[in-house]
């Protein structure tokens, strides 16, 4: 467990399972700073892209990785399709992931005085980033389904052109090298909580997952 008076939550899933959405809810609600961390493995992405490389590369991954900057892209560039299709592929790399971990770890345990804590999501948070510090752990599954019927939504809203058969196709190939992959794998952590978003709306899956956070007493 975390040893400061400050809170961590680590929240994991895979794609479109409404965990980032309740991440930020989450933080806005209880006053903590939040960190998505697949922005920084879509960053790293976009960075091998436009460089004309290519993200399966270690070494073009990892010089990406080691010249991070967040505010090389707009919040419309970091959550294209061609951003998360390459974000996956460095994140399988086990040089880039190590490269973030310091990062991550920072934003964790030192979130600033103005907030009771931080609240980070991805994959391995629970598992991996924060396995020994977060104080508390949700895993958040929805049927494959669910997902691609919600990033359809999300590229409608965003009138980004697709096609649905490819939207399924990348989620499918995506869920497959998350889990798969040998170096912090996509699972939930042995004390993770779950929570199925499937049937459940994002104010639903915001009020449960606040009071199982109030159950456990941390805050
Ligand atoms: O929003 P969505 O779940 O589609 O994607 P994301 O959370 O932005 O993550 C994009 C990709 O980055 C994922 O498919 C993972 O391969 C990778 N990622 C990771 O490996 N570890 C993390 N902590 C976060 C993201």
């Amino acid at each position: 467990m975390n040893a400061s008076s400050k809170v961590i939550i680590a929240i994991d899933g895979p794609a479109a399972s409404g965990k980032g959405t309740l991440a930020r809810r989450l933080a806005a609600h209880l006053g903590l700073r939040y960190l998505d961390t697949g922005s920084l493995y879509r960053a790293i992405g976009l960075t091998v892209l436009k460089a004309g490389q290519d993200p399966t590369n270690e070494a073009q991954a990892l010089a990406a990785a080691k010249i991070l900057n967040l505010d090389a892209f707009s919040a419309e560039e970091l959550r294209s399709e061609v951003a998360g299709v390459a974000a996956s592929h460095v994140a399988f790399l086990k040089p880039v992931r190590a490269e973030l971990l310091d990062f991550q770890r920072k934003f964790a345990e030192e979130p600033g005085p103005d907030v009771k804590g931080a609240i980070l999501d991805g994959r391995d948070i629970g598992t991996v980033v924060c396995k020994d510090t977060a104080d508390v752990k949700i895993f958040v599954e929805a049927s494959l389904e669910t997902r691609i019927q919600r990033r359809i939504k999300e590229l409608q809203d965003r009138g980004e052109s697709f096609k649905e058969r490819h939207v399924q196709a990348d989620m499918e190939a995506r869920d497959k090298r998350d889990r798969d992959r040998s170096v912090a794998p996509l699972k939930p952590a042995d004390d993770a909580w779950l929570l199925d978003t499937s049937t459940l709306n994002a104010d639903e899956a915001f009020a449960v997952a606040l009071a199982h956070i109030q159950e456990t007493g941390t805050l």
